[in-house]
């Protein structure tokens, strides 16, 4: 089972840093979701990621970075718009898409000749990437396809037996990912809606393309139609939709944005926010989720949230995880 270590410790920063330079795989905390970390310039490191998540090869992974000074040695590009996006967001959870210097292997990028960059903003991740001092390639630190984890025990739950050691930072404050963005084309294009709202993007360089959410992008070949996914069915109802009553004997959730009252026949109803904040809602989305899977349920029925700020990003991991 993994060590679980205390990420405020710099001992168990160090041990998490010496681990990583030696080419093994860490799991550390963002601000958004837990990381699988291993050395981005080492391909074996890089490899065991792809292995331990059963992730794809066409999926690239994300690159961390400790800061944006580091961005020149591996983007061969750096317009005015990434300038301009990493002042305003990093460290934070906008992710930007940039053309690759060679140094980055292709693994880490599924053959792409570009490269996903990010600057977290966790005081773990970022102790974490000072401390080893080199690029950390990390997806999301579960299994592919499932629900991502937003606190050390989730990881351990799913991981523990696959890797030695998991810093714990906390639950994450964002729990949703990062806002990935290419910058490659003269459009900007949200390729997936993220902790950064597309209102937030386009309040610096103007209008946006949005990828769609409805088929995988082949820009972003992560964006696959089913992902995030708990095993437990869900149902998500269209906008305005009635809550339909659940059939005789059927143990059913709901899953809401706000308390509700009235609604009978379910088994257990979970509300994302106290009182409908779409910022709330994100950070507890993912462990909603999980504590309904771990119920025994036949469905769970998912009222949508509004689609604007992080409405966009919960919306796109709802459909993802009701899709079957
Ligand atoms: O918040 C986050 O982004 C978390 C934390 C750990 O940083 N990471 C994360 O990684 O969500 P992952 O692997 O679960 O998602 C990475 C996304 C995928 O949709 C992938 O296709 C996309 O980023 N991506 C990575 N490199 C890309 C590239 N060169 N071009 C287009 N999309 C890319
Ligand atoms: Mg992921």
């Amino acid at each position: 089972m993994a060590r679980l270590l205390d990420g405020s410790d710099p001992q168990a920063i160090e041990a998490a840093a010496a681990a990583l330079r030696a080419g093994e795989v860490v799991a550390f905390p963002t601000e958004t979701v837990y990381g699988l970390g291993a050395d981005a310039l080492n391909e074996q490191a890089v490899a065991q990621v792809f292995a331990i998540k059963n992730r794809p090869r066409f999926d690239p992974l994300i690159v961390h970075l400790p800061s944006k000074e580091m961005v020149p040695q591996y983007a061969a590009v750096i317009d005015e718009r990434a300038v301009a996006l990493m002042e305003r967001f990093w460290p934070g959870p906008l992710t930007l898409v940039l053309r690759k210097r060679p140094l980055i292997p292709d693994l880490v990028t599924a053959g792409l000749d570009t490269v996903a960059l990010r600057v977290p903003a966790h005081p773990v991740a970022l102790a974490l990437l000072r401390a080893v001092g080199r690029p950390i390639a990390a997806p999301s630190a579960n299994p592919f396809g499932y629900v991502s984890p937003t606190t050390a025990p989730h990881v351990q739950e799913m991981l523990g037996d696959a890797i030695t050691l998991v810093l714990d930072g906390g639950p994450c404050a964002v729990g949703v990912e990062s806002t990935v963005c290419a910058l490659t084309e003269k459009d900007a294009i949200v390729l997936r809606p993220g902790g950064v709202t597309v209102e937030e993007i386009e309040a610096v360089i103007g209008p946006v393309t949005i990828a769609s959410a409805s088929q995988s992008d082949p820009r972003s070949p992560g964006t696959l139609p089913r992902h995030y996914s708990p095993h437990v069915p869900l149902t998500l109802l269209a906008p305005g939709e009635s809550i339909p009553h659940p059939r005789k004997g059927e143990r059913a959730g709901l899953l809401t944005l706000a308390p509700c009252s009235g609604v009978e026949g379910y088994s257990v109803v979970e509300a994302l926010s106290k009182d409908g904040n779409l910022v709330e809602a994100a950070a507890n989305l993912f462990a909603t989720l999980r504590r309904l899977d771990s119920l025994g349920l036949e469905q769970v029925v998912v009222e949508p949230v509004p689609e604007h700020g992080l409405g966009r990003a919960i919306m796109d991991r709802l459909r993802r995880a009701a899709r079957g």
